[in-house]
């Protein structure tokens, strides 16, 4: 009698611990999906939807894009996030937003500075030329109007780098800050990171390694890496300084050195090693 009853406690002991076994083991998948979740927010389909919430004009003093104090009508793109995504099953600190352009370019920041402040997405210009949604934007000698979406910010001064304020804006996609790093970083060679960090930090927005990266500008690995078809010392100058080889170059300068450009291209080199 008395061993049946403990059988009887064991078995449902055993029972039990298998139930929340299997219990933890689903909290666990859960948790694992979660971390890296896909998401896209199409803001041209959110818009087609009226799905993009309430719209205010906001006021910004001193405009990077158009150097003076503007007025949109805009929507808030916190609220846009918030209703669109759940941001409590996202891990902040490791994501980027990145911000996806209708003609490639895709800057991009880290998440946790986006929710900081206050950002909007601006759809009119209140100043535009009747019949038109915008004023003009100049560039290189170009005229260019900001729709669909410029991003703006009422609370961050336009010289605050860390910010963005991309005009053409399609999508906010959410990427893991460690996806891309880990793809295209050198694992052994000292010499070649000081460039990757370079490359991060100015070139990734528009050039593509390995095809991760922006594509407003070439791809610059594969099939041919960039530093089997130019001279080197010819790259490092067309780095600094692109305007002095292509009238009207789409790319910037950037400001950076020559030493710094050499960094780069000892990167671009070691990657020359590392097609996918
Ligand atoms: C704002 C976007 C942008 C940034 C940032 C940028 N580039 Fe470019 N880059 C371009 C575009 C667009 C081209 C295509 C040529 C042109 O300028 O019209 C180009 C061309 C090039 C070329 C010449 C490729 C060829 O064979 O025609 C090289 C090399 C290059 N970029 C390297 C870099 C490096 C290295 C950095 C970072 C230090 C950088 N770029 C940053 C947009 C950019």
């Amino acid at each position: 009698m008395k061993t049946v009853k403990i059988h009887l406690i064991l078995s449902c002991f055993f029972i039990f611990s298998l139930l929340s076994c299997n219990q933890q083991k689903e909290q666990k998948i859960e948790q694992t999906v979660n971390v890296q979740p896909e998401i896209v927010l199409d803001l041209v389909d959110l818009q087609s939807k009226n799905k993009l919430g309430k719209d205010t004009v906001v006021t910004i003093v001193n405009d990077p894009v158009y150097h003076k104090t503007k007025k949109y009508q805009a929507v808030n793109a916190l609220e846009l996030l918030k209703n669109e995504i759940d941001l409590s099953k996202v891990d902040i600190k490791n994501t980027l937003i990145i911000f996806e352009c209708i003609d490639g370019y895709k800057p991009e920041m880290p998440l946790e500075l986006f929710l900081k402040t206050n950002p909007f997405l601006a759809f009119k210009d209140v100043d535009a030329p009747k019949g038109s949604n915008w004023e003009k934007i100049i560039k290189n000698g170009n005229e260019m109007n900001a729709d669909p979406f410029y991003l703006v910010y009422t609370s961050v001064s336009a010289d605050n780098q860390e910010y963005k304020w991309p005009y053409n804006v399609i999508k906010f996609r959410f990427e893991s800050k460690n996806k891309n790093i880990k793809a295209l970083q050198p694992k052994d060679d000292e010499k070649a990171m000081k460039g990757f960090a370079l490359f991060q930090k100015q070139c990734i927005t528009c050039h593509a390694i390995n095809g991760i990266g922006g594509e407003m500008g070439p791809e610059l690995n594969y099939p041919k890496n960039i530093t089997e078809y130019w001279k080197e010392n010819e790259l490092v100058d067309y780095i600094v300084d692109p305007a002095s080889f292509r009238h009207k170059v789409k790319m910037p300068t950037l400001g950076i050195t020559r030493q710094e450009s050499q960094e780069i291209v000892d990167y671009l080199k070691y990657m020359s090693e590392h097609k996918k």
